[in-house]
């Protein structure tokens, strides 16, 4: 070993350099953020820069039948690598930070135990999973999730995206349609870097997040169907208006979440009207639901209570609806000797530390199903997220880096 472990440090300027690289893909004018659904153009260019940068490393590469691609570096012995990664798509408005630090700082922790000449004992391996935003193909976390085997890939594969064509089709379109077996070997253990993508860091003046577990996670798609009609003529109380019952909805969503309180949260984050005209009574009206809580019962309770609110809102209004379940994971509890070896390393690094669970979903909470994980995170400015003003400041990102570097090599040795 040409440097003690204890000084290993990664290379800030380096990483940064990383992460500019990937945002100028699919760069969103006049920000940092970028835009790079899964699977579009944009997805494929990033994915081929990150691929060439894994190459680079002269990581052994594979990618499976859902996209998902894994780097490996060899380690003294063989067996299950210690696994690091998270994703590299974006929702439609996205920051350079979300899933893509957790990747590059991964090959950044390589290139700098490569540059050092440290060979740990077990393999240590960078994967990106597909389609985790979830944004352009429901659920999230879709490419983990059959990489653990939580669901069969010819299901994925049939998946329709917002905009029509189907997983399996953009995959073979944009050539990451691969053969690697799924669901794939479970890992020894899987450590994700992620922005905190909230308030609490910042607002604590704390550095590093040692992540406990993910929040339950519902999502619902809702199309309430009523009479399309003149908007001119149909007087008020002949009416049959979906979009009455559409915004009815979301404003009782956000009630019931603050009715509830912390740690429920309620959004309608896409409503549609079709056919969407100034003077026409919408024919049907389309959206969506996200109920997210840390206590599984709470959470069922609160999808209980928007049913009944739905059904009783379109039955007012004479309309009838469907719902379409778009996502549902129960909470994530991640494992107590991962969360603790974060906590630790990044004491003995000197930073301060707060354990919290994730208001966000990621990939680590379906590597949770198969292996030991945990998560780290770094302060988001403003707690902005999923916006391309997000923003983590050059000394969290290192601090992040670093203390994912000696939570990896520690449980590289063990
Ligand atoms: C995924 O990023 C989610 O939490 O919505
Ligand atoms: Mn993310
Ligand atoms: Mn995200």
């Amino acid at each position: 070993m040409a440097v003690p472990r204890s000084d290993l440090s990664i290379d800030i300027d380096r990483l940064q350099q990383r992460l500019a690289d990937l945002a100028a893909i699919g760069a969103i004018e006049g920000t940092d953020g970028c835009s790079r659904l899964a699977l579009t153009d944009e997805d494929r260019e990033g994915r081929d820069l990150v691929m060439a940068q894994m190459n680079e490393l002269g990581l052994d590469i594979t990618i499976d039948g859902i996209g998902n691609v894994v780097a490996v570096m060899p380690g003294q012995t063989k067996g299950p690598p210690v696994m690091t990664g998270s994703h590299i798509d974006t929702v439609r408005t996205g920051g350079r930070y979300d899933g893509n630090l957790g990747v590059l700082a991964g090959l950044e922790v390589i290139e700098t135990l490569k540059t050092a000449g440290v060979i740990p004992k077990r393999p240590l391996a960078v994967a990106f999973f597909t389609d985790e935003e979830g944004a352009r193909f429901p659920p999230d976390m879709l490419g983990s999730l059959v990489y653990v085997g939580g669901m069969p890939l010819e299901q994925a594969l049939e998946i329709e995206a917002i905009d029509g064509p189907t997983v399996g089709e953009e995959l073979t379109r944009i050539g990451y349609a691969g053969s690697a077996p799924l669901p794939a070997a479970a890992p020894h253990a899987f450590v994700e870097l992620h922005i905190e993508q909230g308030p609490v860091l910042e607002a604590e003046g704390i550095t590093i997040g040692a992540v406990t577990g993910v929040q339950g996670i519902s999502w619902q798609e809702v199309t309430v169907t009523g009479q399309s009609n003149h908007a001119g003529t149909t007087p008020m109380h002949m009416r049959k208006d979906p979009g009455l019952v559409a915004v009815e909805c979301a404003a009782f969503v956000r009630e019931m979440a603050m009715d509830i309180g912390h740690p429920q949260v309620g959004t309608v984050g896409r409503i549609e009207f079709s056919p969407n005209l100034v003077n026409v009574i919408p024919a049907s009206a389309t959206f969506t639901v996200d109920l997210r809580n840390t206590d599984e019962a709470e959470l069922r309770h609160c999808e209980r209570r928007f049913a009944d609110f739905l059904e009783a809102a379109a039955e007012v209004e004479d309309c009838t609806f469907e719902i379409r379940e778009l996502a549902r994971f129960e909470p994530v509890v991640f494992d107590p000797e991962v969360v603790a070896l974060v906590e630790t390393t990044a004491q003995e690094l000197g930073q301060s530390v707060l354990r919290m669970p994730s208001g966000a979903g990621h990939d680590a909470q379906m590597l949770a199903r198969v292996c030991p994980t945990a998560m780290i995170f770094t302060q988001s400015r403003d707690g902005l997220s999923h916006n391309p003003h997000e923003y983590t400041a050059p000394a969290d990102l290192e601090a992040g880096a670093n203390v994912l570097l000696h939570t990896l090599l520690a449980l590289a040795e063990s």
